[in-house]
């Protein structure tokens, strides 16, 4: 596949097919995405693979988590703490296009809630990575990071696979 096809193949997908992926296949992408740059080559990636029955238990206490109203603590400030313009109007547009496409109204707060439980299993795909940070890194390695988990993203499309990057499991 040519770089242009996989760069613009690559998109946010939550619905997934209940096949599992072969481990060579993990294997390979993580193999391909630790040529990510890295400052000083620190290659502060540590990535768990999580998949089978050991998902299954995960993500069932994640969502009764989540569904039992326990309050978020993130390990990290990934959005703004204030919303202002542009970044507003398109925090807005990208929710109201998501529930749209999936036809839940403003009013089906049910459903919402129900989405967005789906991002506590995954989105139901086969293959949970979960990405982890050293505490003593700073700015720079979450730089090294976003170069790392695009190459991941991009891994994962070479070999025909989707995924769906997520900060609701920060
Ligand atoms: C670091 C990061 C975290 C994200 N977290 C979530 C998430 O928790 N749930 C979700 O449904 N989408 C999440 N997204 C997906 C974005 O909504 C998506 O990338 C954006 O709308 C652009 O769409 P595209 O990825 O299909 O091009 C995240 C994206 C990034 C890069």
């Amino acid at each position: 596949m040519q770089l242009r096809e996989t760069i613009t193949n690559r998109k946010s997908t939550r619905a997934f097919l209940d096949k599992p992926v072969e481990s060579e296949k993990i294997q390979s992408i993580l193999d391909l995405a630790r040529h990510a740059p890295s400052g000083v080559n620190t290659q502060p990636w540590q990535v768990a693979v999580v998949q089978g029955e050991t998902k299954k238990i995960l993500e069932e206490q994640l969502e009764q988590a989540f569904r039992s109203g326990t309050k978020a603590s993130l390990d990290y400030q990934y959005y703004p703490k204030k919303w202002e313009e542009p970044f507003k109007s398109r925090r807005k547009a990208c929710g109201l296009k998501m529930y749209s496409t999936l036809n839940i109204s403003r009013e089906d707060k049910e459903r919402q809630l129900d989405q967005w439980a789906a991002n506590y299993r995954a989105f139901d795909a086969p293959v949970a990575l979960f990405f982890f940070l050293n505490e003593l890194a700073e700015q720079g390695s979450y730089l090294d990071y976003g170069m790392f988990l695009q190459s991941v993203m991009l891994a994962a499309v070479d070999q025909g696979l989707a995924t769906c990057p997520q900060a609701a499991l920060a």
